[in-house]
């Protein structure tokens, strides 16, 4: 009996740390499901808006755009975020978010063991550097699994897509297309598909 298939199709959870409805690190994640091995689904979620600002005396009523998210990341295999930078960190938005799911909850601390990876892109020179080493902190605090390399700095956004916001830079695109390969392995690695060891050695060769 094989439990899995070998090679399941693995579900990927996309958040962009933006509420902006033209959001460069959306169309980022956009593209990455566009380039993304036909091993991965990417979807991408777009409901931070109705996540409200975190506050223990809420915790017991669990806010559906909470409880959605939660559920959300649960159902997925792994998980990308693409980070703005803000400030030099990661917007109050994303980190808000964050705090909510670093919490118990019916469904457990949804980020813990979760095979995670953080990209970013910014209108400035410096591609989200700094708000990506802040996010990793505050996704291994919630005990992610944080893929460590390799990583996407985009800088300069409005160079690299078109009037349709699709992404264009060739550069980029390469760029993105090694990091969901590196992705899917990290998947791999972190949480390898479960196979019926016994069927396997029983079978024919
Ligand atoms: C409040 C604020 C602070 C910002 N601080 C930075 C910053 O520290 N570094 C940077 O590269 N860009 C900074 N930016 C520019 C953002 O990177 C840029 O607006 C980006 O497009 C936001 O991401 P989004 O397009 O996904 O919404 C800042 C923007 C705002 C609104």
């Amino acid at each position: 009996m094989t439990l899995f298939h070998e090679n399941p199709v693995r579900r990927v959870l996309c958040l962009a740390g933006s509420l902006r409805r033209d959001s460069y690190n959306r169309r980022l994640l956009r593209a990455a499901a566009a380039q993304a091995p036909a091993s991965l689904r990417l979807d991408v979620h777009d409901g931070l808006s109705a996540v409200p600002l975190f506050n223990e005396d809420l915790e017991s009523s669990a806010p559906t755009g909470v409880l959605a998210l939660r559920e959300a990341i649960v159902a997925a295999d792994g998980l990308i975020i693409a980070t703005p930078e803000y400030n030099q960190a990661i917007p109050g938005v994303l980190k808000n978010a964050l705090d909510w799911l670093s919490r118990e909850s019916l469904v457990g601390e949804v980020l813990s063991g979760k095979p995670v990876a953080v990209l970013g892109i910014s209108s400035g020179p410096w591609g989200t550097r700094l708000a990506q080493a802040s996010l990793r902190q505050v996704l291994h605090t919630c005990g992610a699994l944080v893929m460590p390399a390799p990583g996407l700095f985009v800088a300069n956004a409005a160079m690299r897509f078109d009037d349709d916001g699709t992404l264009v830079d060739p550069a980029v695109i390469r760029s993105l297309q090694n990091f969901m390969l590196a992705f899917e392995q990290w998947l791999q690695r972190m949480a390898p598909p479960i196979v019926d060891l016994e069927s396997t050695l029983r079978a024919p060769a």
